[in-house]
């Protein structure tokens, strides 16, 4: 099988998951080769991920911070170790840290198949690896995974950065959702955590970019945008001559008008399931309403897009929403967003980023 990470080994990878563990600073360097530039997968808003391999051959993803930096080693090892504890089929879990000196890093399993973005706008999307069964196995899959951080782990976790870059992709392109250790941890009982707005342009839900106010119909917003993405292979921002357009505002109306075969990625060829297109955009366009309230929770995003209950996708089909373009319960979000600029990055391929670096 065709793999576009670095060279992988099937049994390895098929091997029960390693355990946590805390790795030595020298052990990383020799892993990544003393994090050489060209081992470097990509940049965040964190720090720095390079592919490593280890004296045992299993590859590695380390992450590199650089905002944690000062946090003192004790305090980074336990918001660390809560994090690790969370596992599920769908999300990315770490595999261990290392906290010296000023050194702060988190090791995770090398996903071989990188992330939806390099695969939807990036490196690997010219060769068309995403057909529609698999994306279809996302969208559910990393639904899975959220409607678990925010409904089953303990704490509940809310991710507050969902976009295609933090969904990877293994050997069988499965989705893991990565990066939920970054949100902030829900203490019982509260109902949202005001927090400096952290997220991704395009992707943040009106409420969080104006208030800062952070709660799981945020990330409800973020996944919106993630569904229209992975149906359409648009950006959830585009430009147009000077003109940026937001991709629900031009989702909307075809769905009115029942043009869903314009909402279909072209990379497609037109090969897909009508009725999934279908309840896959529906779903993601009540998930992506100006209205918290209005947007549905994880789990009944997840039921929808499994499609188990028919009536619950006719009375979806026949939302309000979908009768006509509602100025009031849809805005671009992008004018806000912009104007919160402290905190945001636009989304870009890493690789991409990278290759341009070296091109200058
Ligand atoms: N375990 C991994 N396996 C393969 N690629 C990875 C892994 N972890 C991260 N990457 C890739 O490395 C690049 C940098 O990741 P990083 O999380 O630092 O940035 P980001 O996802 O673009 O933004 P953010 O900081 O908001 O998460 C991304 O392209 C990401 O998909
Ligand atoms: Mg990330």
């Amino acid at each position: 099988m065709l793999c576009c990470g670095k060279g992988t080994n099937r049994s390895e990878l098929g091997k029960k998951q390693q355990t946590w563990r805390v790795f030595s600073l020298r052990e990383l360097h020799a892993a990544t080769n003393n994090f050489n530039y060209d081992n470097k997968l990509g940049e965040g808003g964190f720090g720095s991920v390079y592919w490593g391999q280890l004296w045992d051959g299993s590859q590695i993803a380390v992450k590199r911070l650089k905002v944690w930096s000062n946090k003192a080693e004790m305090e980074f090892a336990v918001e660390v170790e809560i994090l690790a504890r969370v596992r599920h089929k769908n999300l990315l879990s770490l595999r261990g840290y290392c906290a010296e000196g000023q050194e702060r890093l988190i090791v995770y399993d090398y996903m071989p198949n990188l992330s939806l973005l390099s695969h939807l706008h990036g490196q690997h999307s010219a060769e068309c690896h995403l057909n529609w069964d698999r994306r279809m196995s996302i969208a559910i899959g990393s639904a899975e995974g959220i409607a678990y951080l925010h409904h089953q782990s303990t704490p509940h976790i809310i991710h507050r950065d969902i976009k295609a870059s933090n969904v990877l992709l293994d050997l069988d392109f499965q989705a893991r959702v990565a990066d939920f250790g970054f949100a902030k941890l829900i203490p019982e009982g509260a109902t949202h955590v005001t927090t400096r707005v952290k997220g991704t342009l395009g992707y943040l839900a009106p409420e969080y970019a104006m208030l800062g106010k952070a709660n799981e119909s945020c990330d409800v917003y973020s996944f919106g945008i993630l569904l229209l993405e992975l149906a359409s292979g648009k950006k959830p921002i585009e430009k147009h001559a000077a003109v940026k357009r937001s991709i629900t505002d031009w989702a909307l109306p075809l769905v009115c008008e029942s043009k869903y075969d314009e909402l279909a990625d072209p990379k497609l060829n037109g090969k897909y399931v009508n009725e999934e297109l279908k309840r896959l955009v529906l779903v993601a366009l009540i998930c992506t309403q100006v209205r918290p309230e209005k947007r549905p929770t994880m789990p009944e995003v997840v039921e929808l897009l499994k499609g188990i209950s028919k009536e619950k996708l006719s009375e979806l089909e026949n939302d309000e929403l979908f009768k006509a373009p509602h100025a009031a319960d849809y805005n671009d979000g992008t004018s806000i967003a912009e104007d919160s600029t402290d905190f945001i990055s636009e989304e870009r391929d890493s690789k991409q980023e990278l290759k341009e670096e070296n091109e200058l």
